[in-house]
């Protein structure tokens, strides 16, 4: 074998990731980091490719695999028409305006959303937001698997000038497919020994995640909280919300890397992340913060306040979740560093209200929560 220099035979580094490398020669900020403390505050500056000012958010748990963005629609304006190879998945954070989406050649179809609306835009299809209000900005939120879909498939090109559209997906004779109302499906799910279930939500548009009050109990004994699955049909996106009730938290679990959680109601809770026996990280949680578990981190979910707290996940694809590879595990309350309590107590007393966690599960091994509201069928 020769080990005289030759010419690349391409441009990219063998050491850094496809999306790495195309997010350097991008003129977004990026935000690096574990998480953000609240999307609405987040510095913002020009990204030429979107047209309109934005922030990359590239946070150590989206690892490679997931990614997420804010963009800015200005006051009475709109921002350039765009497309690529990947679907996204839209939050809204701040705002009131228009999605215009269509396939080329194709009629155009739209929706209005407002603060807190969710839904998915298609693979391929163009789509341009609008503000509807004179007076603010809108704030918009996308998630998307670009980071891995590069890693398979280097070729930028592939991602923003592909001619393939699925018009399949948006063009049928059922009518504007943004209009459809959501419809439940009460689904077991059955992942080996946690069996619950769950009403399972269909849609490409969700109006107002704040005011959803159909929820299902879900989780083991020790993760007990209240869900909503949240389904785009066609979509390879699996979504979620979770809402924790007040004065509580869930245990220690872990999983794959890439999940968006998004915080949808306002609050002061907060998250603890951690890799097993290493130094736990406190991210403060409140309505628009982001905050991403590394790969297989410790990360629990702690509500101290007098009200419920919502949060929208956006999940990695199903395989990298760990679901399926025995590394899903969790610790229970007996077994838990005592710093968590700590944290959650100090947090309650400053909110001026009480546990409503059991003593019995910190101290009793066999000790079974029986707690009336989230009693469920799990
Ligand atoms: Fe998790």
């Amino acid at each position: 074998m020769s080990t005289t220099q030759q010419e690349k035979p391409h441009t990219n580094s063998w050491w850094k990731s496809p999306y790495d490398e195309w997010l350097a020669a991008q003129d977004v900020p990026v935000v690096s980091g574990y998480y953000i403390e609240d999307a609405r505050t987040l510095e913002l500056g020009w990204w030429t490719l979107r047209g309109c000012e934005g922030a990359v958010l590239n946070l150590v748990g989206h690892q490679g695999v997931t990614e997420a963005h804010v963009l800015r629609t200005p006051p009475g304006g709109e921002i350039p028409p765009f497309r690529m190879a990947v679907e996204e998945v839209v939050y809204v954070v701040e705002g009131q305006g228009l999605t215009t989406v269509w396939a080329e050649g194709r009629p155009k179809i739209n929706f209005e959303w407002q603060k807190h609306s969710l839904f998915r835009i298609p693979a391929n299809h163009y789509y341009q937001l609008s503000n509807a209000r004179g007076d603010r900005p809108a704030l918009t939120l996308h998630v998307s698997y670009l980071p891995m879909a590069m890693g398979i498939q280097p070729r930028e090109a592939f991602f923003f000038n592909n001619e393939f559209v699925d018009t399949t997906e948006l063009y049928s004779d059922d009518g504007n497919p943004y209009g459809a109302e959501a419809y439940a499906v009460r689904e077991l799910v059955d992942r080996g020994g946690e069996k619950h279930y769950t009403n399972r939500w269909y849609a490409n548009f969700f109006p107002d995640l704040t005011v959803w009050d159909r929820l299902t109990p879900y989780g083991g004994p020790n993760r007990r909280a209240l869900g909503a699955g949240i389904t785009f049909p066609n979509s390879a996106i699996r979504t979620g919300m979770m809402v924790l009730p007040p004065q509580r938290y869930r245990s220690a679990h872990r999983h794959g890397p890439g999940v968006t959680i998004v915080g949808v109601s306002p609050g002061n809770g907060f998250a603890v992340m951690y890799p097993e026996g290493g130094e736990k990280i406190l991210c403060p949680w409140t309505e628009a913060s982001v905050f991403v578990p590394p790969n297989n981190w410790f990360h629990q979910h702690v509500n101290p306040g007098a009200t419920e707290n919502r949060q929208l996940r956006v999940f990695p694809p199903k395989a990298l979740m760990g679901y399926d590879g025995g590394l899903n595990r969790e610790i229970p309350f007996i077994e838990e560093d005592p710093w968590v309590r700590e944290q959650f107590e100090a947090a309650l007393a400053r909110n001026g209200v009480p546990s409503l966690m059991p003593r019995e599960i910190y101290e009793d091994p066999n000790f079974v929560w029986d707690d009336p509201e989230l009693s469920g069928e799990g």
